[in-house]
């Protein structure tokens, strides 16, 4: 099939990076959130990164007049109504979810894909909200999306091959290496990234190590390009506890229960870079 105008759902940190990379791939884009000051704000940020690219010489400023052209911001999901591709990037709430896709199928044009950012939430629960669960399939984007180079193509029992396969050229299309993932929990990346952060906040609540050393152990010690912890508030921790519960819920491994100092940050609303403080200060 052949994809001219996506619509992506939220315009958060990974919707906007998305309709970023998407709309600077050539794509027309119609992206949704729930009030004009979230909308703003996350317009705002992506003009703001595009601005960053030009300052830097990445991109022209041509370039970026065009690609902000391209994007076409609203509060209502009547305006999905000639997508041919839409992408679910709301927070990690299945509940939630299930209902977005349920409003999608009303108002996208039959033939158009349905896509679920998700860090691990099952695929076949939103299908199930749908009409076209065929047509349904996980789209995983990594955070800061314009940087990063991986796309994790989630395929349900239900995904048709042809959603597949025009999953995949939409992820060449803008830029991404794509691996593909069967619809469990974590998928590939999550479940092996979650046990890894989790254990890190572990050390550090039990004193094995200061933040900087537990940091600069993975750092340096196996190149990763930011300690555990500093990835923890990149990723937020809020974010964290829903997906490590999310995987937790499924296999009942203990690996990925939630350390109590995670739990404690988040009830005080530490929620990494996003909110200014998490394990590091951001103020
Ligand atoms: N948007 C666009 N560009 C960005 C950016 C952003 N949000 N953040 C950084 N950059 C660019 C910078 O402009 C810079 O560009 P330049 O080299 O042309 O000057 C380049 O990236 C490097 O940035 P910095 O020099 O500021 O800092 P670093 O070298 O430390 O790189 C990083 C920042 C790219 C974030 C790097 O530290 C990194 O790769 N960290 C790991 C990120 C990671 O693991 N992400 C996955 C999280 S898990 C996930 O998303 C899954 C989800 O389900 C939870």
């Amino acid at each position: 099939m052949d994809i001219k105008k996506v619509g992506v759902v939220g315009c958060g940190l990974m919707g906007g990076g998305i309709v970023q990379v998407t709309a600077q791939s050539g794509y027309q884009v119609v992206v949704s959130e729930i009030n004009d000051a979230l909308l703003n704000k996350g317009l705002w940020a992506i003009n703001s990164s595009l601005s960053r690219g030009v300052e830097k010489g990445k991109l022209s400023q041509q370039d970026k007049d065009a690609t902000l052209g391209r994007i076409k911001g609203t509060t209502t999901t009547t305006d999905f109504g000639d997508c041919d591709l839409v992408i679910e990037a709301a927070v990690e709430n299945l509940e939630l979810k299930k209902k977005i896709f349920a409003d999608l199928d009303k108002v996208a044009p039959p033939h158009a894909i349905l896509a679920s950012n998700t860090s691990g939430l099952s695929i076949m629960d939103m299908a199930r909200a749908t009409s076209r669960p065929e047509k349904v399939l996980g789209l995983h984007f990594f955070n800061p999306v314009p940087i990063m180079k991986l796309l994790e193509i989630v395929r349900s029992i239900a995904t048709s091959d042809d959603t597949l396969e025009t999953g995949k050229q939409f992820g060449k299309s803008v830029g991404k290496t794509i691996i593909i993932a069967r619809d469990m929990p974590g998928f590939i990346v999550n479940r092996l990234m979650v046990p890894q952060l989790l254990n890190a906040i572990r050390m550090y609540e039990c004193g094995v190590a200061t933040r900087e050393d537990i940091d600069t152990g993975l750092n340096l010690g196996l190149n990763h390009p930011m300690g555990p912890l500093t990835l923890c508030d990149l990723v937020g921790l809020d974010t964290l506890a829903f997906i490590a519960n999310g995987i937790y819920e499924e296999f009942k491994d203990p690996q990925y229960i939630t350390p109590t100092l995670l739990n404690k940050m988040v009830t005080a609303g530490w929620l990494g870079r996003k909110t200014g403080k998490g394990f590091y200060d951001y103020k």
